[in-house]
């Protein structure tokens, strides 16, 4: 791809030079390095008080010309995915551009037998095999619309997901294999499928072969549609502005949102982060251990590294399984060059003991990455010296569902090794600080809040089936701006150091909650009231999540209301969801307009009740009290 690659700093200056001066000449040049069906007119429209953003207006694209079809023609032997199974007693598969272009064809004609066409909402809820990447693509392929299911949340999660986005197709698989554990998802979706009536077919592809009830007329097992297809099909004409995939998450209020990408703009700044953050070469093989259910599986997993040429790992398993030198063991097996994780993995690994690490000479590492979260000094020391042997860039990537590719990042060795800051824009990203009121903030060294000023190709283009809510959660807070959410501090150097969300939304392990959203699930429990939820520090998952429940009468087993209240949250959400600490409460700390102050009970579950601050407005101060008192055995 002859895209603007930035190896120096002087590559790195030379190109915000060139942005500055026009933006739109310096998007057109990093767009022209793709294959267009048809080129593009008008380089961007960009209205940002009514979110209304185009970009490479008029052009047709595929992105699977680019991401299979040009690489099947240059280097069609080349392993375009490798695959590591759960077990590492099973053998691993190297599949190559051409097969995968064959794989793609065929489930793409298995969608198209069910019925699936041009603009149909399909949703995948699968595990990490190879189906899943191919699922991905065959939508593409075909002009259906993607939406990825983490499969771990439940079936009602499931449920909301496919009701909300009205999909027509589930693809899944019999069973999904997590460690030691399996999970029957096929019988999670028939659960979900209860109450979603859109859905027509599901195809089923086998991970276990374990033998599971199929509905007939609906299920199909996914080979067996595949087997008598052609293994090529031609690639649906898209406009760049038609969308390309949903993926939900969670922001501070109501049910999870679906973040809209499209065609032109997300594949043009995939393939341009792609290429200069990790600075995959040729021969290099490049891993992600992310599941392709969040949006850094989606970018940096599939179509980042196809987009690019590159070999792309995808890990069916978890770091701890066998144990906990499985990712060092993977990444010595292949010879891993490029590996990116998440802050909550380094954690957990650093507190399993070096040993684990210190077995592999990792020699073959160029650049190690983290994303999701914040990285402590501590854990991004240990990730430098014990993974990178004091030998590698840590790139700390700073980006979110919403902006579809990394914004914030060291690009390789280009740019600060600064532990904790994540550094400098990428060229064409468009960072400010602002206070409270909106006013940016010139000045260093002050913490304020993030927002980006000038549109990029990748940006969120709505939320599915409700722009109104995309304007007033990004772009109301702060006129003319895209406002993050994060709280961030600039230094004298310019690099950026983000601190964390300012909203209500937890990151637990790298996963965004809406403190609502957890509270919604709780109050289903009918002995509870209210409830009032909050994230505090915590040393492997980042944030953990602290309630405070109103009972409607004194409980006879707190525990046993404890796994209840859990078991709520596990149906509702999912196991990822469950919180740290459940203390029960007779009241909560409101203001006299009937507010929660919510920093109150952040302070008391962080364990700094002795710095409350204001509470003069507080309705009912002898609640604080109480609440202190009983929170005592939770925080450590
Ligand atoms: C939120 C986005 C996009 C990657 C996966 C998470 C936090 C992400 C970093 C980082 C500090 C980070 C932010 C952001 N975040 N990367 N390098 N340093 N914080 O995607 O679920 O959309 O969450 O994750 O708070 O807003 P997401």
């Amino acid at each position: 791809m002859k895209s603007i690659h930035i190896q120096s700093e002087s590559d790195y200056q030379n190109a915000v030079a060139k942005w500055k001066k026009s933006p739109d000449d310096f998007w057109a040049d990093i767009a022209n390095a793709y294959t267009w069906l048809k080129p593009w007119n008008k380089v961007v429209e960009a209205d940002f008080p009514k979110a209304d953003f185009k970009w490479f207006l008029g052009g047709k694209l595929n992105i699977t010309l680019n991401a299979l079809d040009r690489h099947v023609e240059a280097h069609p032997d080349k392993t375009a995915i490798l695959w590591e199974p759960n077990n590492p007693k099973d053998p691993h598969l190297e599949i190559s551009y051409k097969d995968l272009l064959k794989r793609v064809s065929k489930m793409a004609h298995a969608m198209k037998a069910q019925g699936i066409e041009k603009g149909d909402r399909v949703c995948l809820y699968m595990p990490m095999i190879p189906e899943l990447a191919v699922a991905v693509l065959a939508c593409a392929r075909i002009g259906a619309v993607h939406s990825v299911v983490f499969a771990g949340f439940s079936a009602q999660s499931l449920a909301d997901r496919i009701q909300d986005s009205h999909c027509k197709l589930v693809i899944t698989s019999d069973e999904l294999k997590r460690g030691g554990k399996i999970v029957g998802i096929k019988n999670i979706v028939d659960q979900a499928l209860e109450s979603c009536p859109s859905v027509t077919s599901v195809l089923v592809a086998q991970s276990t072969g374990a033998s599971i009830p199929m509905q007939n007329g609906r299920d199909h097992w996914l080979e067996e549609v595949q087997k008598n297809q052609a293994d090529f099909i031609e690639a649906e004409e898209m406009d760049s502005e038609d969308p390309l995939f949903i993926l939900y998450t969670s922001g501070s209020t109501g049910k999870p949102k679906g973040v809209v990408h499209t065609c032109g703009g997300y594949m043009v700044y995939a393939g341009y982060s792609f290429l200069n953050v990790f600075q995959v070469g040729k021969e290099d093989v490049y891993w992600c251990t992310a599941d392709i259910g969040w949006i850094t599986g989606h970018t940096y997993i599939v179509y980042g590294p196809l987009l690019a040429g590159a070999t792309t790992t995808m890990f069916e398993g978890v770091p701890t399984w066998p144990d906990a030198g499985r990712f060092w063991a993977i990444c010595e097996k292949h010879k891993i060059n490029q590996f990116y994780t998440a802050p909550t993995a380094i954690r957990a690994l650093m507190a399993k003991g070096d040993e684990f690490v210190d077995a592999y000479p990792l020699k073959d590492l160029k650049v190690i990455g983290s994303v999701g979260e914040p990285i402590n000094e501590e854990a991004w020391v240990w990730y430098h010296e014990k993974v990178g042997k004091k030998n590698c860039p840590v790139v700390d990537t700073w980006w979110q569902t919403e902006t579809g590719g990394i914004m914030i990042s060291a690009l390789g060795d280009v740019g600060p090794q600064k532990p904790t800051f994540a550094g400098r824009p990428l060229p064409g990203v468009d960072p400010i600080l602002v206070d409270n009121e909106g006013n940016l903030i010139e000045e260093n060294n002050q913490e304020g809040l993030l927002c980006i000023r000038s549109p990029w190709p990748s940006m969120i283009r709505t939320t599915y089936g409700d722009h109104q809510r995309c304007i007033n959660t990004y772009f109301s807070a702060y006129k003319g701006y895209y406002f993050t959410g994060d709280g961030a501090k600039r230094d004298a150097d310019g690099h950026y150091r983000i601190i964390g969300r300012v909203d209500d939304v937890i990151n637990v392990s790298g996963h965004r909650f809406g403190t609502a959203e957890i509270e919604n699930a709780i109050d289903e429990h009918p002995e509870v009231v209210e409830s009032a939820v909050v994230g505090f520090p915590h040393d492997i998952k980042g944030q953990g999540i602290y309630a405070y429940v109103i009972l409607s009468k004194k409980p006879e087993n707190q525990e046993r209301l404890r796994e209840e209240i859990q078991s709520e949250l596990v149906k509702a959400i999912g196991p990822i969801a469950k919180p740290d600490a459940i203390q029960f409460v007779s009241g909560l700390p409101k203001t006299r307009s009937g507010k929660i102050m919510r920093r109150i009970l952040r302070k008391v579950a962080s364990g700094e009740s002795d710095q409350l601050g204001d509470t003069s407005t507080l309705l009912d101060p002898e609640v604080v009290e109480e609440i202190i008192s009983g929170s005592k055995h939770f925080v450590s």
